[in-house]
């Protein structure tokens, strides 16, 4: 079997934009030591999208490799309860991917010394690496989940950092009694960031965030946070992480029945152009509220795409075929193929704002989300703030 020593190494070597200290920190804390004894995983062998167990006991050269690989693992399923012929469904807690955790520690910008409120534990292993560099007394780390903040508080004292401060309970709340806090870590995802995020964050401090919703892809968010208690940033690079869980949306189950009252139509825009483009996808899913994408292969080389809004059971199925147009069929009180062609449409108009257009500002009345389009190209003139640039917003109220 491969020594983790060897393992290790060959991870921080994949690692390539890694600066100094935190590459010190990545071949110093064991990852092995963090991930439990039982993981989780699909199996190619097995169609559809079960998880599967794979214990270190039993296979533990293969386990080892899973601790090393510069891939997410999955550590929880179901919230710790699988099914009954123990297969798991739902990932609920994992070690992220290391290529991720590292582009999120530098992204957060955190130096030795300073203090940072990591929320979602899962192993512990991002809360070892943090106290490597910023030194133990300087990080807490808050987990919803018991069982998971047990694991993760037994590993830290195990590699030496015990004196971390693992915090059971909701992390959606920050943890005041340590605040403030000159970093705030997020490792799982919102589409409405709490505020009690920023109020813990020291004025000209910084929150990293994973944002997504059921039809915007997932992107990095980097607040910063004024002298004024607003906080205010915009998107990098993609990554995908489990929902903070006061914000799971759960994933429709099962298909419409009502297919016979479809309306009818067609479209000469690929649903996959749609979703598949990141910029587009984002701009679509900041328009649209609540729709969910599934994709189901047909037999042959066709399948359909499915938007589902469980809360109206609207629902619309866009045909797939090799060549356009393409029958779609909508049912429910929305049109939800009418409403993501019309944000698409809109992206185009609009001059197809990038991800990276996008500003997030949260301040204590909610978050509002802003684009910047070229004057020319907008709508709406009586919008317009700013010479050359128009502004498309949509607002909410924080929790
Ligand atoms: C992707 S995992 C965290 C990975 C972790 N940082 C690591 O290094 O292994 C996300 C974790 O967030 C936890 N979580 C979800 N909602 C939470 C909440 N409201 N407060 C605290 N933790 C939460 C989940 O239970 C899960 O363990």
């Amino acid at each position: 079997m491969a020594d983790p020593a060897d393992l290790r190494a060959r991870l921080v070597g994949e690692l390539e934009e890694l600066p100094g200290p935190w590459r010190q920190a990545f071949a110093d804390v064991p990852r092995h030591a963090f991930i439990p004894a039982l993981v989780w995983r699909q199996r190619r062998d097995v169609d559809g999208n079960d998880m599967y167990p794979l214990h270190r006991d039993e296979e533990p050269g293969e386990w080892l490799e899973v601790a090393y690989a510069n891939r997410a693992v999955d550590t929880q399923v179901d919230d710790g309860n699988p099914a009954e012929d123990g297969t798991g469904h739902e990932v609920t807690s994992s070690a992220s991917q290391p290529s991720v955790v590292a582009d999120m520690l530098i992204g957060l910008q955190a130096e030795p010394g300073m203090t940072v409120l990591e929320v979602g534990t899962g192993t512990g292993y991002n809360a070892a690496l943090l106290a490597h560099r910023l030194g133990q007394d300087n990080v807490v780390t808050v987990e919803i989940d018991p069982q998971v903040a047990d694991h993760a508080r037994d590993a830290l004292a195990a590699t030496g950092f015990g004196k971390v401060t693992v915090i059971t309970g909701d992390g959606a709340q920050g943890y005041p009694a340590n605040a403030p806090y000159d970093r705030v870590l997020v490792t799982a995802a919102v589409t409405t960031i709490p505020y009690a995020w920023i109020s813990q964050t020291v004025p000209g401090g910084r929150v990293v965030v994973p944002m997504a919703g059921t039809y915007q892809p997932p992107g990095i968010l980097t607040l910063d946070v004024g002298h004024d208690g607003t906080a205010s940033g915009r998107f990098g690079g993609a990554a995908a992480f489990m929902a903070l869980r006061a914000q799971r949306v759960p994933r429709p189950r099962g298909r419409p029945i009502d297919t016979d009252t479809a309306a009818v139509s067609t479209t000469d825009v690929h649903p996959y152009r749609v979703a598949g483009d990141r910029d587009a996808a984002t701009a679509i899913g900041m328009r649209v509220c609540g729709i969910h994408k599934h994709y189901a292969p047909g037999s042959d080389s066709t399948g359909t795409q499915w938007l589902l809004d469980p809360d109206t059971g609207s629902w619309a199925a866009i045909a797939l075929t090799p060549d356009p147009p393409y029958e779609v069929r909508q049912g429910g009180t929305r049109r939800l193929w009418d409403e993501v062609e019309a944000a698409y449409r809109w992206w185009i108009d609009t001059g197809k704002p990038t991800v990276d257009a996008w500003r997030v500002t949260v301040t204590p009345a909610g978050q509002c989300n802003e684009v910047d389009i070229p004057a020319h190209l907008f709508d709406s003139p009586a919008q317009n703030d700013q010479p050359g640039v128009h502004r498309w917003v949509r607002s909410s109220t924080g929790t």
